[in-house]
């Protein structure tokens, strides 16, 4: 008998491989910080993915043990242990994708921004590290704050002479994962039929979703708008504080994570009218860099779709995160350029 947790899990990985091309193009992808609470969870969903054919897992801690356990799994990708800054190179080369989930949660009462400290530093070294031995993978970055971590991975790419900013993606998918159940569930719709773009970027008033632009279209009152966007955007904390202290979110996260990370293997194989949304270099709002829908290719972003019509309240909004984005960029880009 499976327990109902399983069948949940199977239902979980059933959908992840269908966002999957069975590819003919199999892959090595690394996730860094793979023992950690999303590490381990997004590791096992990663096994299941019919286009990755080695999966490197890396941590400064507890990798033999997550990598002893997934690698009993029969599904066919190779999953090999790393430990410690001087198997990073073993990790990382031949990469087509890396993974970045490295660093410290929050806890309650804590912002992404107050991780900074500890996370910069993580972020810099291990994208120190791609830049030397894969400089052509396409660089997935969970670790928060996101909307300073990404800054600092493309100021590391560039000091490294190796930048290309289609390859270098902040990963925002588990905004968007919610922005769709949120709404399924206020409007009755069923949630797979659900799609809502979330722009700006990876943290509390910077997190937008766009929901005039709800597919299928769906009218929403003005408090429900209201509501549904306060959620999206403390959605983080809700888990956080639901945690109690023990981190933030990890399935979920991981459940997105492989989301995004199949679309990008996907379009690395050639299928066409890859989406997904992604905090990416852009300057479509003089920001320097903006979370929006973009279009994957062979190469990483092949476009930033930028976000069309906003309402009056979108608009309001996106001019009241602005200078909160600039100030979190500025920051990532100044701890790398040592200001
Ligand atoms: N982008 C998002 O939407 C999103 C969502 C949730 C969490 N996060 C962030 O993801 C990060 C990880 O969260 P978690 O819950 O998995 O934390 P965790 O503490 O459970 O795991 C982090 C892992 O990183 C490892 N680590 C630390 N320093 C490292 C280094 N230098 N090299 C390699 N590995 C290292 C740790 O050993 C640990 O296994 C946090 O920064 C968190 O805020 C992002």
């Amino acid at each position: 008998m499976f327990s109902r947790s399983a069948f949940c899990l199977r239902g979980a990985s059933k959908a992840l491989r269908n966002f999957s091309v069975a590819s003919q193009h199999q892959q090595k992808v690394a996730v860094l910080g793979a023992a950690g609470g999303i590490g381990q969870p997004m590791s096992l969903l990663m096994k299941e993915s019919p286009a990755i054919s080695h999966l490197a897992l890396y941590d400064i801690v507890n990798t033999p043990g997550v990598v002893a356990d997934i690698s009993h799994i029969c599904t066919p990708a190779k999953v090999t242990s790393h430990q410690g800054p001087d198997d990073l190179k073993g990790a990382l080369e031949g990469c087509a994708a890396v993974v970045i989930p490295a660093g410290v949660p929050r806890k309650p009462g804590m912002t992404r921004d107050d991780l900074f400290n500890t996370n910069a530093s993580i972020v810099q070294t291990l994208t120190e590290a791609c830049a030397q031995f894969c400089p052509k993978a396409i660089i997935c970055i969970i670790s928060n704050p996101v909307n300073s971590t990404v800054p600092i991975a493309c100021e590391v790419y560039k000091k490294a002479g190796v930048f290309d900013p289609a390859r270098i993606l902040g990963v925002t998918t588990l905004d968007v994962v919610r922005a769709h159940t949120f709404v399924a569930e206020t409007k009755g719709l069923n949630v797979e039929d659900v799609k809502v773009p979330v722009i700006g970027g990876h943290s509390g008033i910077t997190i937008l979703p766009l929901l005039s632009q709800t597919s299928p279209g769906v009218s929403f009152t003005d408090e429900e708008v209201d509501k549904l966007t306060d959620r999206i955007q403390n959605a983080g904390t809700e888990v956080v504080n639901a945690k109690a202290g023990s981190g933030s979110a990890t399935l979920s996260m991981a459940y997105a994570g492989t989301k995004f990370v199949n679309s990008v293997l996907d379009a690395l194989n050639g299928k066409q009218g890859v989406t997904e949304c992604a905090f990416v270099q852009s300057d479509v709002c003089g920001t320097g860099y903006f979370a929006q829908p973009v279009e994957l290719g062979p190469n990483g972003v092949k476009s930033a779709l930028g976000y069309g019509t906003l309402s009056a309240y979108e608009e309001t909004k996106l001019q009241e995160l602005i200078p909160e984005l600039k100030k979190n960029i500025k920051k990532g880009e100044e701890f790398v350029l040592g200001k």
